[in-house]
């Protein structure tokens, strides 16, 4: 088969197309013909060599990046239910391998995809979609809330943005840079939007306080959204896109009665793997109701995997990026 190899970390170029043995499912595993296959951010970060010698970094090279595809059955290992053969399925690879024509999956974790979703929009509720759920259920978001939503636009955002909406929070708002960022963070529930792109941007909302912050940028930008927690806010940290966590004192939060929840924990309730699984089905089956709605910004060949990193690092895509192989 034909996958994205990483031989070295470095500038989106180092991933290139080769040909490569076809994968086998174990024990418990189904092989998946992949349709389309999910590009995170964090793999960007992998790629790079940001992240080396951390537990998101592969154990060695060459690797082969991404974790959500969907597609079909093609064949069952030991002990998986030989009626998944040809059944269309979504789910995360226990380590890797998604940029590819093949993948194999936990038969465990291969979820049926809903009728009415395509399969690039099955991908976007995997990671990114567990990831949404499993942010709201830890922020407890509810009718008395103010939520900020950082990326608003992107993959996690647009989500987080629906969710905060559906739990009746009183009002959303949505950060992003740029106009057409902004207006897509409007069409997917945000009452108020901000451009985040020069520092200061929160003076905007004048003594209003916001209770939940959904922070997935750090760096200044997350400091900025910190201020504007009073008594009772919660600060929700998963991500850096801006490449440096948000800064934040403990005893500096408690003084402020703000409580930070932690994505990566402790503690690490939300994440664990029979959690993952229900978050996983909970985001697929919303979308399939008609009440969450997924949103494909870009689509690119397999071969083209640079390409996508490449616009992800430039912050040129909106919601979920996804390779067609
Ligand atoms: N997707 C998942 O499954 C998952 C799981 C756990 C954690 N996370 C974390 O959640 C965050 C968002 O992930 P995502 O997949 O939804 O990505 P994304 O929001 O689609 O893309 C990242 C966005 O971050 C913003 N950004 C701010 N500063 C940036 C910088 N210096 N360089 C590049 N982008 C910058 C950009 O939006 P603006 O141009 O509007 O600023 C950019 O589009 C990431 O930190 C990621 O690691 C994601």
């Amino acid at each position: 088969m034909r996958a994205s190899v990483l031989r070295e970390y470095g500038g989106p170029e180092v991933l290139r197309l080769e040909a490569v043995t076809d994968p086998e499912p174990g024990d418990g595993q189904v092989l998946v013909r992949v349709a389309a296959a999910g590009v995170q951010f964090v793999e960007t970060q992998v790629r790079s060599g940001a992240l080396a010698g951390t537990p998101l970094a592969p154990a060695a090279l060459p690797w082969t990046p991404g974790r959500e595809v969907s597609g079909e059955v093609v064949a069952v290992g030991t002990g998986a239910d030989p009626a998944l053969l040809g059944s269309l399925v979504a789910g995360q690879t226990p380590r890797a391998g998604g940029y590819a024509e093949l993948a194999v999956l936990d038969a465990a974790a291969a979820h049926p995809v809903p009728d009415g979703l395509s399969a690039a929009e099955a991908v976007s509720l995997l990671g990114t979609g567990r990831t949404a759920v499993a942010l709201d259920e830890l922020a407890g978001v509810g009718p008395d809330d103010v939520v900020l939503v950082e990326s608003a636009a992107g993959a996690v955002g647009v989500l987080l943005l629906q969710l905060a909406r559906a739990a009746g929070a009183s009002r959303v708002i949505g950060l992003a840079r740029g106009s057409r960022k902004l207006r897509l963070a409007e069409e997917f529930g945000a009452d108020t939007v901000l451009d985040y792109g020069a520092p200061g941007w929160s003076a905007a909302l004048g003594a209003a306080k916001v209770s939940v912050v959904f922070d997935g940028v750090g760096g200044s930008v997350g400091r900025e959204a910190f201020e504007l927690l009073g008594p009772g806010g919660r600060f929700v940290t998963f991500g850096f896109a801006s490449g440096a966590v948000t800064e934040l004192g403990a005893e500096e939060a408690a003084g402020r009665g703000v409580e930070v929840l932690s994505y990566w924990g402790p503690p690490v309730g939300p994440r664990g793997p029979e959690a993952q699984l229900r978050q996983t089905r909970t985001a697929l089956g919303l979308a399939a109701a008609g009440r969450l709605r997924p949103f494909v910004g870009a689509t690119f060949p397999l071969p083209d995997a640079d390409a996508a990193h490449r616009a992800i690092e430039r912050r040129e895509t909106v919601g979920k990026t996804v390779l067609l192989p």
